[in-house]
């Protein structure tokens, strides 16, 4: 890192090298978090141990032809078996803050009732882990492992899943108490509706959108249900969900497209922060649904005020832009990476987080998730250029006045990205998944410095 110079305003600083480039370092306020994230089913592995439950991805992942070369995520970065080395190599990292998931049918084998102490036990070692070493756990109660017990019985096709959900959610927060400061509900409901229940190509692989909508309103339901358990035990610990957005363009001047990108964000973003931080369902979203569309039935009175009681935090996994056409289609206006659904563009990313502030209010934000796939093993500038671009946003947004208070990478290390397999890298740590070796990529050297000097340098 260049040596630090004058500052030349609030959080920045400017240095004159002996080369003419002059280089300027953004610096993140006192007690920013810088983490990393990850999930259960992506990272663990131990699939049949110590009395975990099957969930849909086990399923689904052992069916023919739904994951790319026949993988699963039964060993996965064998992380169940290797936490304490990647405990270390957290902290060698210098992270602060760090976001995984509890997989619900490790702590409640069938879904409900009888708790797994086995399975309680192994997050009770990795929370432990992580505050010995000063890490904050920011803990994602459902990043899609529906139980397959549950399933059976329609998992969030059912109503009753949002009450099983808050339960469960329940037996954590009593078992962990203050341990855990930040709780996040959900993950991506979104991709659950599109990918899960629309497009049919992630568990549990329907392809109905109707259906779809309603598993995303029990998905709301459910999150609304674990706040209220949470604030029901008097934790003080803070609250959100974690959902993916992506800020909505049109891809010319003309009036068709700017309709259209308005009909995109109510899709890709209002349709969840509206029921969350407002109450409410976006009207042009409700009004584009079908007169009979099972959805409407699904909302019943009082749903709503559940789903919309105050969040604490809400998490952001920010990815890309959205590019409309005047016909509504969808096209890559930037770069895209290896996973070919990803639109680049880092200045959406103070768009959406300024967007936020201004039409939901001053809620704490955090970026739960943020990076991008590449082919490079080690060297992957590629993505030191993609976090360095991003993380000058996130600066951004900061200085214009937003709460953004951490940051958490995609991914710590490479592990099973879902329908691809082990074929998307999208980790800092490189994992040789024959040997399970773990190994530094050139970001991890990179973001280590990040942390280390609480700024980037542009
Ligand atoms: C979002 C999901 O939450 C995560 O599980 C996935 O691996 C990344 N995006 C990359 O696709």
């Amino acid at each position: 890192l260049a040596a630090a110079g004058a500052v030349a305003g609030p959080g920045l600083r400017t240095t004159a090298d002996a080369a003419p480039a002059t280089q300027t370092e953004l610096v993140f306020p006192t007690g920013f978090g810088w983490g990393a994230a990850t999930s259960a089913y992506q990272i663990e592995g131990a699939a049949k141990e110590d009395g975990r439950g099957p969930s849909v991805w086990d399923v689904f992942a052992h069916e023919p032809g739904r994951i790319r070369n026949g993988d699963t995520g039964d060993v996965a970065a064998d992380h169940y078996h290797r936490y304490l080395g990647d405990l270390d190599l957290m902290k060698d990292l210098g992270l602060t803050t760090y976001r995984f998931s509890m997989s619900w049918s490790r702590v409640l084998p069938t879904g409900r009732g009888a708790v797994n102490p086995k399975g309680l036990d192994f997050y009770h070692r990795l929370v432990d882990g992580l505050l010995a070493r000063n890490i904050r756990p920011v803990v994602t109660l459902f990043h899609w492992d529906t139980p397959q017990a549950l399933q059976e019985l329609g998992g969030w096709e059912n109503r009753d899943c949002a009450k099983w959900f808050a339960d469960y959610a329940h037996t954590v927060f009593s078992a962990f108490g203050d341990a855990v400061p930040v709780w996040l509900t959900l993950n991506e409901p979104k991709t659950v509706v599109d990918v899960g229940y629309t497009a049919g190509t992630h568990a549990p692989g329907k392809r109905d959108r109707q259906l779809a909508n309603v598993v995303g309103h029990h998905l709301l339901l459910g999150h609304g249900l674990a706040v209220q358990a949470l604030r029901a035990t008097g934790s003080k610990s803070h609250i959100g969900p974690a959902l993916s957005l992506s800020p909505t363009y049109p891809a010319d001047d003309s009036q068709a497209a700017k309709r259209q990108a308005v009909t995109a964000d109510a899709e890709e973003n209002r349709r969840w922060l509206d029921p969350v931080l407002k109450g409410r369902y976006p009207q042009d979203w409700l009004a584009a649904q079908p007169k009979d569309a099972p959805v409407r039935a699904a909302i019943k009175d009082g749903d709503l005020a559940i789903i919309g009681a105050k969040n604490d935090i809400m998490g952001v996994n920010y990815y890309g832009a959205t590019t409309v056409t005047g016909t509504g289609a969808r096209v890559m206006k930037h770069p895209t990476s290896q996973a070919t659904w990803q639109e680049i563009y880092p200045d959406g990313m103070f768009d959406l987080l300024t967007r936020i502030k201004r039409d939901y209010g001053d809620i704490p934000l955090t970026i739960t998730e943020n990076g991008m796939a590449t082919t490079n093993p080690l060297q992957d500038t590629d993505r030191i250029a993609f976090l360095r671009d991003h993380l000058a946003a996130a600066h951004r947004t900061i200085q214009a006045g937003v709460n953004l208070e951490s940051y958490h990478l995609w991914s710590l290390m490479d592990n099973f990205e879902w329908a691809e397999g082990y074929t998307q890298r999208w980790g800092i740590v490189h994992v040789d998944f024959a040997t399970q070796r773990r190994t530094h990529k050139a970001s991890a050297d990179w973001y280590r410095s990040v942390i280390a000097s609480n700024s980037v340098s542009q």
